[in-house]
C-alpha cells in the first residue's frame, strides 16, 4: 500500500485515523533506514507525496500558542513516534503582525528554513498569492483534508489551492471573575451596556480595579475586537461587492463604545497599548473583573504558575448590544509549508502528525485550544476538560475581511484609525472616515503588500 492508499485511507474513523496515522509512522522508519535522507519531497506517479521516505530534520518556526512549554510537548511526542524526523524549533515572537512581516521577508527572499511554520488564519490570500507557502492539496490527498471541522479547509485557501493545515481555531470569549460577581449578586452580563453597568458597580463596591481589559493596541488584535463590535452593531468593513463600508453609523457605534469603555475608566487607558498578554497579565493579576480573550485564556488562568484567579473564572460568549449572544471574531492558527523547504516528505508528515489526534488531544485538553480535527472536537472525554468547547456551538462567529490579498493593509487602516480615536488623537467620526479612504486604496490595488 503507497502512502497515498494510506492517507486516502484517513478520515474514516477515529480509530482507523490513529491507527493509521501510527502505521504511517512506522513505514516512514523503516523505509528510511535505508534511504540516504529525506532532503527533497518525493513525489509518487500520482503526485502526492510519499510520506513512507519521510527522514531527516524539519525547522519549524512558532510562537508560544498558550504557554511556552506546549511546542516542545509536541516535538517530543512526534519524535517519540518518528525516530528518523527529528523537528528543531525556532521560536517566533507572539505578535502575528511582526510575525508575517519577519517571515514574508525571509521566505519571499527564498529561505529554505523554516520548513514548516505557524500562520494565522488570515494569510492564505497573501501567503498564496505571493507564493510564500506550498499548496498543500497538491501534495496531500483530498481524503487528508476530512478530518478538519467544517469550513477550516475553505479557510486555509485562497483561489481553489489550500495553503495552511488547521492547526488550532481561536474565538474570541467572555472570562469574568465569579467570585467577584457573586460577592455583587450579579449574573454574567449578556449585553455590553449591562457589562459596562456590572463592571461599574464592582468597582465602586471596591472590589477590583478595572472592570474589562480587551486588546486596544494599534496591531491585528484591535482590528478582531472592533469585528465583533462592528458585528454586533449591524456593520461590515466591505459590503458583498468588496467596497469599504466602515464609515457608518454602525461602526461609529461600535467604536464610540469602545471608547466609552476607557473615558469612563472601566477599561485602564493604558488599554490602547494592550496586547493579549497585557490584557491577560491584568486579569491573571486579579485586578479586571471581566476580560475578552481567545480560548487559551482558559487555560492560562487556570496555572497557578501565571495566575492569582486559579478556580475564580467563569466564561460565557462575549455579549453583544441589546444581548444575548454576541460576535465572536474567528482566529487561530494553521502550518504552512515554505516552498523552498529541502524536505517536503518529513514537513507534511509533521503537519500529519500535528492535526491528527494526538496532538490536537494535546492542545484541546491541556491548553484550552479548540481543536480543528472534528473527531477531537466531537470527543466527550475532551469536551470534559476544556469549557470552552462545551459553549462554542452558542458563539456567533465572525471572519475578518482577509479573503483579499491586500488584507494586511487593510487591517492597518482599521486598527491605526481605531487605535487613534480610543486614544482621543482622533475624533470617531474622523477616524473612520480615514479609515474609509485607506481601505478603498488598499481594495483597489494601491495598498501594495
Ligand atoms: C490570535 C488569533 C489570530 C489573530 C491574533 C491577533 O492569535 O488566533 O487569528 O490574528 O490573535 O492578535
Amino acid at each position: 500500500m503507497n502512502s497515498r492508499t494510506k492517507l486516502g485511507t484517513l478520515g474514516l474513523s477515529v480509530l482507523t485515523l490513529s491507527a493509521l496515522v501510527a502505521g504511517c509512522g512506522t513505514a516512514a522508519n523503516t523505509a528510511t533506514n535505508t534511504t540516504s535522507n529525506g532532503t527533497s519531497g518525493t513525489q509518487n506517479a500520482s503526485g502526492t507525496v510519499d510520506l513512507s521516505k519521510a527522514s531527516g530534520t524539519v525547522v519549524w518556526a512558532a510562537s508560544p500558542i498558550a504557554q511556552t512549554g506546549i511546542r516542545k510537548t509536541l516535538i517530543s511526542e512526534f519524535e517519540k513516534t518518528h525516530p528518523n524526523i527529528k523537528v528543531q524549533l525556532v521560536e517566533l515572537p507572539n505578535n502575528t503582525d511582526t510575525n508575517r512581516q519577519s517571515l514574508a521577508t525571509e521566505i519571499g527572499g527564498g529561505a529554505t528554513t523554516p520548513d514548516v511554520y505557524m500562520g494565522d488564519v488570515i494569510w492564505p490570500a497573501q501567503f498564496g498569492q505571493n507564493q510564500l507557502a506550498v499548496p498543500l492539496n497538491k501534495y496531500l490527498p483530498s481524503s487528508f483534508f476530512n478530518r478538519f471541522a467544517s469550513g477550516l479547509v475553505q479557510g486555509a485557501s485562497y483561489k481553489g489551492n489550500v495553503y495552511g493545515a488547521p492547526l488550532f481555531v481561536d474565538s474570541g470569549f467572555l472570562y469574568y471573575r465569579k467570585d467577584l460577581l457573586q460577592k455583587a449578586g450579579l449574573q454574567p452580563p449578556q449585553s455590553w451596556e449591562q457589562l459596562m453597568s456590572d463592571a461599574q458597580t464592582l468597582q465602586k463596591k471596591g472590589l477590583v480595579k478595572y472592570g474589562f481589559v480587551w486588546q486596544g493596541a494599534p496591531y491585528e488584535g484591535l482590528t478582531c475586537d472592533f469585528m465583533e463590535y462592528l458585528t454586533d452593531a449591524g456593520g461590515q468593513v466591505l459590503n458583498s461587492q468588496g467596497q469599504p463600508t466602515i464609515d457608518s453609523p454602525q461602526a461609529q457605534k461600535a467604536v464610540s463604545f469602545m471608547k466609552s469603555l476607557i473615558t469612563s475608566g472601566v477599561s485602564p487607558k493604558a488599554e490602547v497599548t494592550f496586547q493579549e498578554a497585557q490584557s491577560m497579565n491584568v486579569f491573571d493579576q486579579g485586578n479586571a473583573a471581566f476580560l475578552r480573550n481567545w480560548d487559551y485564556a482558559w487555560s492560562n488562568s487556570q496555572n497557578p504558575a501565571d495566575s492569582k484567579v486559579v478556580g475564580k473564572v467563569g466564561v460565557e460568549p462575549l455579549p453583544t448590544f441589546g444581548g444575548p449572544n454576541g460576535h465572536a471574531t474567528i482566529g487561530g492558527w494553521d502550518l504552512y509549508v515554505n516552498p523552498h523547504t529541502k524536505n517536503l516528505n518529513a514537513s507534511l508528515e509533521f503537519i500529519n502528525w500535528m492535526t491528527g489526534v494526538q496532538a490536537q488531544t494535546i492542545l484541546a485538553t491541556k491548553y484550552s485550544e479548540i481543536p480543528t480535527n472534528a473527531a477531537v472536537q466531537n470527543d466527550p472525554q475532551v469536551k470534559k476538560v476544556n469549557p470552552v468547547l462545551n459553549i462554542v456551538s452558542q458563539v456567533k462567529l465572525v471572519s475578518r475581511p482577509s479573503q483579499t490579498p491586500s488584507y494586511p493593509q487593510v487591517s492597518q487602516a482599521i486598527y491605526t484609525n481605531v487605535n487613534q480615536a480610543l486614544s482621543g488623537g482622533t475624533s470617531v467620526s474622523a477616524a473612520l472616515k480615514k479609515a474609509q479612504q485607506q481601505i478603498q486604496s488598499a481594495v483597489s490595488g494601491n495598498g501594495g503588500l
